[in-house]
C-alpha cells in the first residue's frame, strides 16, 4: 500500500563514460586549470548510481575496481548529493550506491559521471524538478567534465571544459577501448604537458572546423584522421607502453587511435561492429591491456532507469 507519507522509492540513474574526439589544451590559467577547447562524445560504457533515503550520508561502491574508489566524504557522487541538498534546502540524507563499470582514473570521466548521475538521481528522489541547465550549473562546481555527463551526446566544451555548446553529429561511431591496469592522475598528466611545453607561448585553443565537418558526415573514415589529443604526448611520456598499445591497435585495423582524455585508456575508432569485435579479440590476445571493451557513441547523458527487480 502506498500513501502520501510513504518514503519515495530509491532512484537509479545510468550514466555514460566520455571520450574526447578533440582535446586542445591552452595556457595554464591563474586558477590552476588550463583553458580547453574539446569535443566530447558520450559512449555506452556505463555506471549505475542509486540513491535511497537514509539516516545519514553514506556511499558504497561495487564492481571490479570498487576497492580503489573512495567511499568517504571525498567521493564525488556523495559530494554531488550534498551540494544539491545544501543548494536546495533539502535535509533528508541519502545513501549513494555506485555499480561501477567505467574504468577508474582511466581518462573516461568515471568519477565525474557518478557525480552527474547523483545530481540527476537526487533531483528525482527529492522531487526538485530542476532543469538540465540548472543541473549542469551545479555539475560545473564539481568538476570540468561533470556538466557534459549530465548532457551526453556530442558537444563542444570550452572554458576549463565545463561550458558546453551542441554539435551537429550524424550517425553512430564504434569504439574499442584498451583499459590499463593502473590509472593515471589527471593533474599529473596536465603537469607533464606543461613540463614538456617548457616556456613555449601557448595560444588560446579554438575548435577545429574540419572535425566539425567530419562529424556532420557520420563517416568514421573521415572522422578518424581528425582525432587529436594534446595530452597524449604527456600520457605516453608518463606511461611509455601506451605508445605500443596505440601501434598495435592501428596495425590490427583501427581507423584511428587516441589516448582518451588524460589516459591511460586508449580509444580506437573502427568501421563497424564486426571490426570492433575483431579488434577487441586481437588486442585482448596481445595482453597489453588489462581489459578491452567495445562501445558505441554518442549516447544519452545521465538518465533515470527503471528499478532493478532482483
Ligand atoms: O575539473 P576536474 O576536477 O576534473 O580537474 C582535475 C584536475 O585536472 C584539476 O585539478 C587540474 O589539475 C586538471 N585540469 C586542468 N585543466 C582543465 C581541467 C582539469 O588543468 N581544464
Amino acid at each position: 500500500m502506498t500513501s502520501a507519507h510513504t518514503d519515495p522509492s530509491p532512484v537509479t540513474v545510468r550514466v555514460p563514460a566520455k571520450v574526447n574526439l578533440e582535446l586542445l589544451v591552452g595556457p595554464l590559467r591563474d586558477d590552476g586549470f588550463h583553458s580547453l577547447s574539446t569535443v566530447y562524445q558520450a559512449v555506452n560504457l556505463t555506471d549505475d548510481v542509486t540513491v535511497a533515503l537514509d539516516d545519514d550520508w553514506s556511499c558504497t561502491v561495487t564492481g571490479p575496481c570498487a576497492d580503489v574508489v573512495p567511499t568517504d566524504a571525498s567521493n564525488l557522487a556523495l559530494r554531488a548529493a550534498r551540494l544539491l541538498a545544501d543548494e536546495s534546502g533539502v535535509d533528508t540524507p541519502v545513501h549513494v550506491s555506485i555499480a561501477k563499470s567505467i574504468p577508474v582514473a582511466g581518462g573516461m570521466a568515471g568519477g565525474s559521471a557518478d557525480a552527474a548521475a547523483a545530481l540527476v538521481a537526487c533531483d528525482r528522489l527529492w522531487g526538485l524538478g530542476l532543469t538540465t541547465e540548472e543541473l549542469e550549473e551545479y555539475a560545473a562546481e564539481l568538476g570540468s567534465d561533470v556538466p557534459f555527463l549530465v548532457r551526453g551526446g556530442t558537444a563542444v566544451g570550452s572554458g576549463r571544459g565545463e561550458r558546453l555548446a551542441p554539435v551537429l553529429a550524424r550517425g553512430s561511431y564504434h569504439w574499442v577501448f584498451a583499459i590499463s591496469d593502473t590509472g593515471l592522475s589527471t593533474p599529473e598528466v596536465y603537469g607533464e604537458c606543461d613540463r614538456l611545453r617548457g616556456s613555449a607561448d601557448i595560444p588560446e585553443p579554438t575548435p577545429n572546423s574540419e572535425l566539425m565537418s567530419a562529424l556532420r558526415t557520420g563517416d568514421p573514415h573521415i572522422l578518424a584522421p581528425q582525432l587529436t589529443n594534446d595530452l597524449q604526448e604527456a600520457a605516453i611520456s608518463l606511461r611509455p607502453e601506451l605508445g605500443e598499445v596505440l601501434r598495435s591497435g592501428m596495425e590490427f585495423g583501427a581507423l584511428g587511435g587516441i589516448v582518451s582524455g588524460s589516459g591511460p585508456t586508449v580509444a580506437f575508432l573502427v568501421e563497424d561492429v564486426e571490426s570492433a569485435i575483431d579488434l577487441t579479440v586481437a588486442l585482448t590476445a596481445t595482453g597489453t591491456a588489462r581489459e578491452v571493451r567495445k562501445a558505441i557513441g554518442p549516447v544519452h547523458g545521465a538518465h533515470v532507469i527503471p528499478a532493478r527487480v532482483d
